[in-house]
């Protein structure tokens, strides 16, 4: 194949952004044609498309050096440098270029974007991916035809959040990702791609022949922009890019504007539900919550007809949620959240739902407090109480509560009641809860020993009584509550077989520990066998006190 034929095949690849073949094919036809200098500027086009820069650059000044007086070369190297952040020897280029080709027009502009691009900001990455946030970037990529076919492209929309939280990853995401040097392009003036007439050669240079011309055809035959697009289809890219510069208005509370846009949007392309739901996310801010709901309605409307995305569906359902919730009505607000929820379920939802709920208790909780009323209640209880009618009594403080959960009497007075009753579990509970909130209240502790007497957890009560007198050594009924706790425990174990004494007091963690003690077990089986030997145990305070925790206990006996 001739030069010529490789270098047009070549073209069409490289028009059809297959960067790969299109260097295989500019590859073999420098074989064959080793000087032309078009095919080195071809595929060095090719190489910076796919951001490979340093052949780029190499490929250009071999360009330059077979054709010094082309400014084409030039341009090229320029390019390659410019994306190797190179500035500096990217304007040189452009500088030299212009002395062998003055007034070149490209080169000129290249080298007034390029200053103008180089002067904000001294690093090139931070200034280059800087322009990835710019508010407008979607709205450009999608009023220009070359690029708007990548609005919502979300691959490209994850690899733009990460370049912007961290620039220095730029290059590499050029590299792995087209798209991303295609909407660069659209956003600064700098060269991407090349035009139209570019890949080929355009210029009336005396090297290039009639082949250059029918491949210029050739390339110009495919552009995309030739393409036809039918009417159908511009709508809907229209109605995109309307979306677009609604959401950068919205970003900027221009309320009015983005409305403005999405309503075009929905006459451009009625059937797509984002657009509803864009709206709608536009009166929810403006806290037009009654139109919100209804844009939300007619987002689901037209989704369903459409099978649109469950995701999009619960979209609009939790808004409505989210509206009813802004104007305090929990109820109709959890109905909705929880018919997103079925429709697609998400953490935040979720979340939001489990908060409402949370938000709702509190908030009745608090719509029923008033201490007075809950003092008059407990009164009554109290009266209920003297007269013995005691399940009326717990009935009046559980309501006492409801007005003022914060009264510990109230607690204290129901424990009463439901001992009254023999309900000692629950009576216990209301001493606990008197006491975490009053532990210096006596009556508590007292409540709660008399409980545990009453539930034979003698252990318990009696250190109930003793956390009773700590707090007042004097206390007449703590007093007595030691003493009848003691009394308890010992009618027990008198009551108790020793199997059964012994038994029980094996229960005991630290009669447990005793007993498991090799050295312990020495000693006992001597004090059997050798009750002299014994005395000499007793010495060793150690051993003694273990042992008299054993004779507490029941497990050995003194004579
Ligand atoms: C190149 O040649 C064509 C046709 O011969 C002519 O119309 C055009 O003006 C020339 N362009 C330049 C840049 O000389
Ligand atoms: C508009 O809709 C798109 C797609 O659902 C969404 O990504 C975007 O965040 C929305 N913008 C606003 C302002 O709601
Ligand atoms: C949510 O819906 C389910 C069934 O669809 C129902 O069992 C549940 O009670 C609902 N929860 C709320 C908070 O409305
Ligand atoms: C001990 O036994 C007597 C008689 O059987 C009984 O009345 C008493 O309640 C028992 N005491 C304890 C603490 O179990």
């Amino acid at each position: 194949m001739s030069a010529d034929d490789l270098k047009a095949q070549g073209n069409r690849a490289f028009a059809a952004k297959d960067w790969a073949t299109a260097i295989d094919l500019f590859t073999q036809a420098i074989v064959v044609a080793p000087e032309n200098h078009v095919l080195y500027s071809n595929r060095s086009a090719a190489y910076s498309s796919c951001g490979e820069y340093q052949k780029a650059l190499e490929d250009a000044d071999k360009c330059v050096s077979i054709k010094p007086d082309w400014p084409k070369g030039y341009n090229r190297k320029a390019t390659a440098q410019a994306f190797m952040h190179d500035t500096d020897a990217a304007m040189e280029t452009y500088e030299t270029g212009l002395e062998k080709c003055p007034g070149d027009p490209t080169l000129t502009k290249g080298l007034k974007d390029l200053a103008s691009s180089a002067s904000g900001s001294k690093d090139p990455m931070q200034q280059l991916s800087s322009l990835f946030t710019a508010p407008d970037l979607w709205a450009k990529v999608a009023m220009n035809p070359d690029t708007r076919h990548l609005v919502g492209n979300q691959k490209l929309q994850k690899d733009i959040d990460e370049i912007k939280a961290n620039p220095s990853i730029l290059m590499a995401k050029m590299q792995q990702n087209e798209d991303l040097m295609a909407i660069l392009g659209v956003v600064m003036g700098m060269p991407t791609a090349p035009k139209k007439d570019d890949a080929g050669a355009s210029t009336n240079d005396t090297d290039v022949d009639m082949a250059e011309a029918t491949q210029e055809e050739a390339v110009h035959e495919i552009d995309p922009e030739e393409i036809v697009v039918d009417e159908v289809e511009e709508k809907r890219l229209n109605a995109l890019s309307e979306k677009e510069l609604g959401n950068a208005a919205y970003k900027k509370r221009d309320f009015d504007t983005a409305i403005a846009h999405y309503e075009k949007a929905i006459e451009l392309h009625p059937e797509n539900m984002a657009f509803y739901n864009n709206m709608s996310a536009v009166y929810f801010e403006q806290k037009d919550y009654e139109k919100c709901r209804e844009m939300c309605k007619k987002a689901v409307e037209v989704g369903q007809e459409q099978r649109a995305e469950y995701a999009l569906i619960a979209k609009a359902y939790a808004r409505i949620g989210n509206s009813y919730h802004k104007e305090g009505n929990y109820d109709d607000a959890a109905t909705w959240l929880n018919r997103s929820l079925t429709e697609h379920r998400t953490k935040d939802t979720l979340n939001k739902l489990n908060a409402i709920e949370k938000e709702k208790k509190e908030a009745e909780a608090k719509a029923l407090l008033n201490p007075e009323e809950a003092t008059r209640i407990k009164e009554e209880g109290n009266a209920m109480f003297k007269a013995m009618k005691y399940p009326e009594a717990i009935k009046l403080y559980t309501e006492a509560l409801t007005r003022n959960p914060d009264d510990h009497t109230i607690y204290s007075n129901r424990a009463a009641s439901y001992m009254k009753l023999g309900e000692f579990p629950h009576s216990l509970k209301d001493c606990d809860k008197c006491i975490a909130m009053a532990p210096d209240f006596i009556k508590g502790h007292t409540r709660r020993g008399n409980c545990l007497l009453a539930m034979r957890e003698h252990q318990r009560a009696l250190e109930a009584f003793e956390k009773a007198l700590s707090i007042d050594k004097d206390n007449k009924e703590a007093i007595d509550g030691v003493q009848r706790a003691y009394r308890a425990m010992n009618e027990r174990l008198q009551n108790m077989s020793e199997e059964e004494r012994a038994a029980e007091a094996m229960k005991d963690p630290e009669v447990q520990a005793i007993m498991g003690d090799p050295v312990m077990r020495i000693v006992l089986d001597q004090m059997q066998n050798d009750p002299a030997a014994a005395q000499e145990h007793l010495k060793n305070p150690e051993i003694s006190a273990k042992l008299q925790k054993l004779i507490n206990a029941g497990i050995i006996r003194t004579r």
